[in-house]
């Protein structure tokens, strides 16, 4: 377990390098690192399951003091980036603490290995998601098992690739890219906003594939509207028609129940430091097993021309941060403690809480009507208030961070440590914001 002084004077050194903002003197490193010890020192253990039974409100309520955001700091923007919470900050530690005195008993055991299964820290993601081990390589994030994905299929010139009018610009420019330097062409379905039903979807994408369509990529849940759309289906429609399938999940680990085989996509992108609150720099890219041979490495070295390895040959890069994978395995284990039924359960309640709320105050819905189809995001558009204008208001004055797009969009995150009290105020606030600031 990670003690304070023994990881001070153990690996203050050799942490510091990788943890402090070059920006800071030892000094005041020294001493904001101590801080944020001291601060984890306090936060108090996981509360006991069985509140969730009696009393729901207070196990949420005891959950939130796992987080270093101030307690008068309402967090909406999980969409963007969670954050990551005491059993996660303290593995990662506990990682730097074990690695980096270097005396691992084998002469050849670095912790830097970035030409390694790291199958325990695979074991526990495959399990969470619904795959095997050799199909899962952990990368950096889901901007990266993205390009891999893009980089790696072999297309002709004039091939196409199927996407949505709503991808992520890291989700989409790995195509773009391709489509520059190799010649094969990008085409977008437009999703209506909102997005009404599932074969409104799969009607569009139906309409769309022609003979030359190799591939469709869609993210499972969109960053522009948070619609979450029939991957199954849109999968099974691909695997019909021989097309490749690729799903672009940045936003689903540890929002919403995840099994990629059961999906049946062949390809899936992901970033667990959104909604799983790993630490930033954590993503994994599954490949079926039957796909696996025929996706190209983005990065070649030892054992790139490897069938045997598996997945495992996408996810040798270099030298790399193990300790973050430490962080990883925490917040998987985390989100299986608390159960992930009841993450789900808990992101849709505050979500159709704050959805309805807002169509209340005569928001226009982007997210869909039909609430099988929507999650943890809520996107709303609310003209003529100027989302930057709000956003900025709601930051800097009432300490409330939202996120949107331009002009009148807000998109509002709900992760499962938010309390009903946290959305009353933003609430609130939206209202004074509306009588005092626009009408
Ligand atoms: C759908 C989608 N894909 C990809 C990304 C990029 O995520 P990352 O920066 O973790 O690679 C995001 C980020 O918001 C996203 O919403």
């Amino acid at each position: 377990m990670l003690d304070r002084r023994s990881f001070l004077s153990a690996s203050f050194s050799g942490t510091a390098a990788g943890l402090a903002a070059s920006s800071l003197s030892g000094l005041a490193f020294r001493s904001s690192f101590d801080e944020l010890l001291a601060q984890l020192e306090k936060i108090p253990p996981l509360p006991d399951h069985s509140l969730l039974d009696t009393n729901e409100d207070a196990y949420w309520a005891e959950i939130r003091k796992q987080f270093l955001i101030p307690e008068d700091v309402i967090y909406l923007n999980s969409g963007t980036v969670g954050s990551s919470p005491a059993p996660v900050l303290r593995a990662v530690f506990e990682g730097y603490e074990t690695t980096e005195k270097m005396d691992a008993p084998d002469p050849e055991d670095y912790p830097i290995w970035g030409y390694a299964a790291w199958n325990e820290f695979r074991d526990p993601l495959a399990e969470f998601v619904g795959c095997r081990r050799d199909e899962i390589a952990l990368l950096r994030n889901a901007t990266e098992a993205n390009n891999y994905i893009a980089n790696g299929i072999d297309m002709k010139p004039g091939d196409e690739v199927l996407m949505t009018d709503q991808e992520h610009p890291g989700g989409e420019h790995p195509w773009n890219l391709k489509a520059k330097r190799y010649g094969i062409v990008v085409k977008k379905v437009t999703l209506p906003r909102p997005v009404k039903d599932s074969a409104q979807v799969l009607n569009l994408f139906n309409q769309a594939i022609n003979p030359r369509t190799r591939v469709i990529f869609f993210s499972h849940i969109t960053t522009f509207s948070g619609v979450v759309l029939p991957t199954k289906e849109l999968c099974t429609l691909a695997r019909s028609k021989g097309i490749v399938s690729a799903v672009d999940g940045a936003h689903v680990i540890g929002m919403m129940r995840l099994n990629v085989r059961e999906i049946g996509a062949d390809m899936y992108a992901s970033s667990p430091h959104k909604w799983l609150l790993a630490p930033k720099g954590t993503g994994f890219l599954y490949v079926r097993d039957e796909m696996i041979d025929r996706l190209w490495n983005t990065i070649a070295t030892e054992g790139w021309d490897d069938p045997k390895l598996r997945a495992e040959r996408l996810q040798r890069i270099g030298s790399s941060n193990v300790p973050s994978l430490w962080g990883l395995r925490a917040s998987v284990k985390l989100a299986n403690d608390i159960g992930v039924d009841r993450i789900e359960r808990r992101h849709r309640q505050s979500a159709d809480y704050i959805f309805s709320e807002m169509m209340k105050r005569g928001a226009e819905s982007w997210t869909s009507p039909d609430a099988a189809l929507r999650c943890a995001i809520v996107s709303v558009n609310v003209p003529p208030i100027q989302r930057m204008d709000l956003e900025n208001w709601m930051w800097k004055t009432q300490k409330i961070k939202i996120r949107g797009g331009d002009p009148y969009k807000l998109r509002l995150s709900t992760p499962y440590y938010l309390q009903k009290k946290d959305i009353e105020r933003f609430l609130a606030k939206f209202d004074e914001y509306k009588s005092e600031k626009v009408l």
